[in-house]
């Protein structure tokens, strides 16, 4: 039987966001609000939003599945557009380490931190990865996630980095969130290339990635550009290959150590430029001027007690930011989106409108979707969410709280929290 159209009235407020790309610099700040608000969807597609009264005079809304949001603000479904989700294994021991000083980048060169995870991951099952990622996805979903990025990056082998693909391709199959996946097979040195990590990006750039493309299970490549995993060069390299077989772009740049990753991303044209705590003003200026969306993980930085992105300079020269949770089990095993949110307003200096188009329009961006998600805008995909609060101002101040009530994805109810 044909479902219904959804029809949401009566909100409080209705924060549409605007726009089919990334919105840069002040422009971040203007929010499109309709007070008393409301949303026709449609066969998943945004029909009509308006004024209450505009948009549902003369409507038999018989015909209609109904929500009242009387009290409540509804906003544009977020999309987190930095996960490492399909994993094996955990690392409570290391977060443990790290609490009384041990750096994160020590654990990884003594051959824990990633490599951990790819030996956990390298022995799970297809079907084990699948019941983990599906519970991972349940809850990002509870938490107001629509779409989500996905990375590989625990398999550094050929048959393992399509392990994990493959899952993503099935998850965003069969459950209502939109998976999109990245290639980060340059996630670490696995223990065979040990010392010989140009061999390694040889090996990823001429048997890994033609068969990613060949399969087409991922959209974007990634890479870790850091002091001792892979050097600018060698990153230039993969994703220079990955760009000519048709891959986007994306880059872990300028975490630890400020080694010109945004530059890269931007000489590139990547989507994104991700966790960019070391990125200095030429970089930020080169993410401006080619249109990179600077994707900022502050989970990332509260986790290892790192010093905060610079959000606020970014966005002064101009930069599209976007917020995402960087959800992995090792630098930050969360992805609480009203802690992110928190983190980017108290300490990263966005102001709460800005982390909202961070999380939404800019997120889109991120993972080329913003002609299809991202906004509330008709012709644009029926993903929204119901605060249990009238106005989006209680994400950022209610800290730590989940205060999504319901989700919508393509136009179905698919979280009621209420
Ligand atoms: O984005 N920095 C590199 N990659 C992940 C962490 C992966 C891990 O520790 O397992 C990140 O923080
Ligand atoms: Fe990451």
């Amino acid at each position: 039987m044909k479902q219904k159209p959804l029809l949401i009235c009566n909100a409080a407020q209705i924060v549409t966001n605007k726009g089919k790309k990334a919105s840069c610099g002040k422009d971040m700040a203007s929010l499109t609000i309709i007070e008393d608000g409301a949303l026709i969807i449609e066969d998943g597609v945004i029909t009509a939003v308006g004024p209450t009264d505009e948009v549902t005079g003369g409507l038999n809304t018989d015909n209609f599945d109904v929500i009242d949001a009387t009290g409540k603000a509804v906003l544009p479904g977020f999309v987190d557009s930095h996960t490492h989700f399909p994993f094996g294994g955990y690392r409570p021991e290391e977060y443990s380490w790290r609490l009384t000083g041990v750096p994160y980048m020590q654990i990884m060169e003594r051959g824990g931190g990633i490599i951990n995870t790819m030996s956990a991951t390298r022995k799970a099952s297809k079907p084990e990865l699948m019941a983990l990622g599906r519970k991972r996805l349940d809850d990002m979903l509870a938490m107001g996630i629509t779409t989500v990025e996905g990375k590989s990056g625990y398999g550094l082998d050929l048959e393992t980095e399509l392990k994990q693909l493959d899952v993503m391709a099935e998850l965003n199959n069969e459950h209502s969130m939109d998976v999109v996946s990245t290639f980060l097979g340059a996630h670490a040195v696995p223990p065979e290339y040990k010392g010989r990590a140009d061999d390694y990006i040889d090996y990823v750039a001429d048997t890994v990635l033609p068969q990613v493309v060949e399969s087409k299970l991922a959209q974007c490549c990634d890479v870790f550009c850091e002091k001792n995993v892979f050097s600018v060069a060698q990153s230039r390299r993969l994703l220079q290959k990955a760009k000519d077989m048709g891959l986007e772009l994306k880059l872990h740049a300028d975490e630890i150590v400020s080694l010109g990753g945004a530059q890269l991303a931007a000489e590139l044209g990547a989507l994104s430029a991700d966790h960019l705590l070391q990125a200095t003003d030429q970089g930020m200026d080169a993410m401006a001027e080619s249109g990179v969306v600077a994707t900022l993980l502050p989970g990332t930085a509260f986790s290892l007690k790192e010093t905060y992105a610079r959000g606020r300079e970014m966005i002064k020269r101009g930069c599209a930011v976007a917020l995402a949770t960087d959800f992995n089990p090792g630098s930050c095993f969360t992805f609480s989106v009203p802690l992110i949110l928190s983190l980017a307003t108290l300490h990263v200096g966005l102001t709460p409108e800005e982390a909202l188009t961070a999380m939404t329009l800019n997120g889109a961006a991120a993972v080329g979707r913003s002609e299809t998600t991202g906004s509330l805008e008709v012709g644009k995909a029926g993903d929204a969410v119901i605060l249990s609060y009238p106005s989006y101002l209680f994400l950022t101040y209610h800290i730590g709280i989940n205060i999504v009530e319901k989700v919508i994805k393509n136009g179905k109810l698919v979280v009621d929290r209420s």
